[in-house]
């Protein structure tokens, strides 16, 4: 078994110890309990939890906060409490055979989540909705304020500790974490935020059997999504098929496609691309040389120089490339980088003639992790070499083969910046040197 880090240790017990003082202060606060409806609702944020779409990054999409935020609503922080703490700690982690850290640190999530909202709801002039027939006409917009608040305080407090203790666990900047993995679910929960507001307030007219009913639609819009992930899978499943085709031909060039889209995806992190083009961008470098599918095997596999001839023919497969995946739908936004990855900064490249930052920037980025990777790579002709060699290499084609922008993104999410500096002041003094030279 993996040894747990010192600092998650204490994280994870400062975290349990906070939760547990919240709890028992809340439980002597509260003034009664009704196990009914923690045992209704937990049931259903469970079912919820349950129903939830497994998402391609991190987590899930489900409902369930919509019921925990109907649940804060209408009941004091100590029910609201203990429905997350039931459905989290009891049942899902039950489910699920977590390991007893993470049964603590998740229960102890729970707690503070569901609480501190809860009370940052009461004490901003919020109030609970069983207790005054829900909302009317009048409450409005002054209630705004405090169910904006403590969806807020919900989202921060829930995602911030998840992201801490992932931060502790990868040794990854804890923003980093928050950033990539985390900012993404904003959305989510503002849409599931006024979603819980009518749970609860059809609860408050129709009591548990409207919260039935109003379930059945959403099962409905569960399977559309469904279907919806099940074509992303097809589409992925696809893209798949054709970087085995083009690898089949060449064996030297097995995994480039998938290390291409590694150092692509390195790269788009350091500029700070959005998350819904990076992975449109993993695509693109996935299939960047489909094309050669059309070159011959004896062109791409000879050992020797290439004729004029044959060079003619390589240098036809950004055109084939696009032939290929023109007619498919969910492969246009990647044509530009099939088309244009062997252009050069210069203009003196090839696909298209194009130079500077007309070259599109998913071609520009594809160029460099290709090249990158083509040098680290045991070619027939010559050994791989070592990514440092290769990025000194990649520097001094700077501004004529490669954009500096992306070359620097790349040196920089390898981590290499520190051990190229010496080569840097090297360089610099060199130049001022030949400068002095020529002004003598
Ligand atoms: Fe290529």
């Amino acid at each position: 078994m993996q040894k747990m880090p010192t600092k998650v240790k204490i994280y994870s017990i400062l975290l349990f110890a906070g939760a547990l003082g919240f709890l028992i202060y809340l439980l002597f606060a509260a003034r009664h309990l009704s196990w009914a409806h923690i045992i209704f609702f937990g049931f259903l944020v469970w079912l919820a939890e349950s129903l939830g779409i497994d998402l391609p990054k991190v987590g899930a999409v489900s409902v369930s906060f919509a019921i925990l935020f109907a649940v804060i609503l209408l009941f004091d922080p100590p029910t609201a409490i203990l429905v997350s703490l039931f459905t989290t700690v009891v049942w899902r982690d039950i489910k699920e055979r977590s390991s007893i850290y993470k049964w603590f640190v998740n229960g102890s999530i729970a707690v503070l989540e569901a609480g501190i909202a809860s009370l940052v709801y009461q004490y901003s002039g919020g109030f609970s909705l069983l207790a005054r027939n829900g909302l009317t006409y009048s409450d409005f917009p002054s209630i705004l304020i405090p169910l904006a608040l403590c969806a807020a305080t919900y989202f921060l407090i829930n995602t911030s500790l998840v992201a801490i203790a992932i931060s502790f666990l990868e040794n990854i900047p804890i923003v980093n974490v928050w950033l990539f993995d985390m900012k993404w679910l904003i959305p989510n929960y503002f849409a599931l935020a006024p979603l819980g507001i009518i749970f609860a307030q059809i609860y408050v007219i129709a009591g548990a059997p409207g919260i039935i009913l109003i379930v059945m639609p959403l099962l409905v819009a569960r399977e559309a999504f469904k279907v919806y992930m099940r074509l992303r899978d097809a589409y992925a499943d696809m893209v798949k098929s054709l970087v085995t085709a083009i690898e089949a031909k060449d064996a030297y060039t097995r995994g480039h496609s998938e290390r291409v889209a590694k150092y692509s995806e390195m790269i788009a992190r350091q500029l700070k691309i959005p998350e819904e083009k990076i992975e449109l961008l993993k695509y693109a470098a996935l299939l960047h040389d489909v094309g050669k599918i059309g070159v011959a095997k004896r062109i791409l596999c000879k050992p020797s120089q290439l004729t004029m001839d044959e060079y003619r023919k390589v240098q036809e497969h950004p055109d084939l490339g696009v032939s290929i995946v023109k007619d498919v739908e969910f492969l246009k936004d990647v044509i530009p980088a099939i088309q244009h990855h062997h252009e050069q900064f210069n203009g003196t490249g090839y696909g298209g003639g194009l130079e500077g930052d007309s070259i599109p920037l998913v071609a520009r980025i594809v160029a460099v992790a290709d090249a990158f990777d083509a040098m680290t790579s045991v070619r027939p002709y010559r050994d791989a070499m070592t990514q440092l060699e290769a990025a000194r290499e990649m520097r001094v084609c700077i501004g004529t083969q490669f954009d500096v922008d992306i070359v620097d993104s790349l040196v920089d999410a390898l981590d290499m910046e520190e051990k190229l500096r010496p080569q840097f002041i090297e360089e610099k003094s060199t130049s001022m040197e030949e400068g002095q030279l020529t002004i003598d």
